[in-house]
């Protein structure tokens, strides 16, 4: 198939675009390599490694030049878009929210209007877990409410969801949001929990822990997510379909530092911080709608996820 991704040079986005050229696919990427939650230099380190696959082509562009989106589209016969790019990350979002909206909801109307004027229909959104909120019961399922947001990234992904519909419910397009809970792996973005920590204990500096450090997360390694992905593009045409795409468990902060201080033989010195605004406090997921219609199942434990991204330090250091 020939596929575009947008956002394909980050974390998530480049390990799809290898799983897919892996696979015998023909990768377009769109990204604006932008410069305002980390550094472009590793976005395209990223591209760097996908450019050994001749089936893969990088296009530094902005979401939000529909008209160029639309032209692409055309002239590569994209025949399904994986739409990743956004602004990610709940703090920054609480710190310039205006930021948030213009590329996280504006954006993906610039890619549903792109797709539609192009003739394509396929689409797979990366939403997130945050849309839950602070939700009374854990795990999250899919049916529960998703409209008590608690931060601007929260609401931006949930509006995007909800503009999705709309294109589905207009014009017939064949949507999958994948709502991911908290991702990690090699490549992963430097602000993210699970690689600040590991490199602070490993440099042995303090870590900041917000909280009392019994937030719980979902994590999911990176190839689970990116299994999520494949699978949501092997099942589409099947109308509007939300899915929660997590790790087997919830495990709370502070075993994750007790799982790094064991893998790294290191021992942490935290500091803590009074919890953040915006953050949830507690996020599981309930799969079972993801394991029963696209026969998703999280293969990586913690422990393994960790020891893996041990292993791919030593290869980039
Ligand atoms: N990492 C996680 O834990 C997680 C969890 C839930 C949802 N998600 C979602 O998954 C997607 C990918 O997340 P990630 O962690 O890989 O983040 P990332 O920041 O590494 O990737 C996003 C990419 O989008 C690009 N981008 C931003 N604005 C753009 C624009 N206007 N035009 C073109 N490209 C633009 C960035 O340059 C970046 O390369 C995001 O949509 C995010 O909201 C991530």
């Amino acid at each position: 198939m020939v596929v575009l991704i947008t956002g394909g040079a980050g974390f998530i986005g480049s390990h799809l675009a290898e799983r897919l050229l892996r696979q015998g696919n023909t990768v377009v990427c769109v990204d604006n390599l932008d410069d305002y939650l980390y550094s472009p230099a590793l976005k395209r380190a990223n591209i760097e490694l996908l450019s050994e696959y001749p089936a893969f082509t990088f296009i530094e562009g902005d979401i939000r030049n529909q008209e160029a989106l639309r032209q692409l589209l055309l002239d590569r016969g994209c025949e399904a878009v994986f739409h990743l790019a956004a602004y990610a990350g709940v703090r920054a979002s609480v710190q310039e929210p205006e930021k948030f909206m213009e590329v996280n909801i504006n954006g993906t109307l610039s890619v549903l209007e792109a797709m539609r004027e192009a003739g394509l229909r396929t689409l797979i959104f990366a939403s997130s877990s945050s849309v839950y909120g602070n939700a009374a019961h854990v795990p999250f399922k899919e049916t529960d409410a998703a409209d008590q947001p608690i931060s601007p990234y929260a609401a931006s992904k949930r509006a995007a969801e909800l503009l999705a519909y709309s294109y589905y419910s207009l014009y017939g397009f064949q949507i999958t949001c994948l709502r991911l809970f908290t991702v990690y792996g090699p490549r992963q973005r430097p602000e993210m929990a699970i690689r600040k920590f590991i490199h602070r204990i490993l440099e042995e500096e303090p870590i900041e822990l917000y909280g009392n450090g019994l937030t719980f997360r979902n994590y999911t390694y990176v190839a689970d997510a990116v299994q999520g992905l494949m699978k949501a593009l092997e099942h589409s045409g099947e109308g509007f379909r939300v899915y929660n795409i997590g790790g087997a468990k919830s495990i709370c902060l502070k075993e994750v530092i007790e799982v790094i201080e064991q893998i790294t033989n290191k021992k942490s010195k935290i500091i803590y911080r009074p919890e953040q605004a915006g953050d949830v406090r507690h996020t599981a997921a309930d799969i079972s709608k993801a394991k029963k219609e696209l026969e998703y199942v999280p293969e990586v434990t913690l422990e393994e996820g960790i020891q893996r991204y041990m292993k791919w330090l030593t290869v980039v250091c």
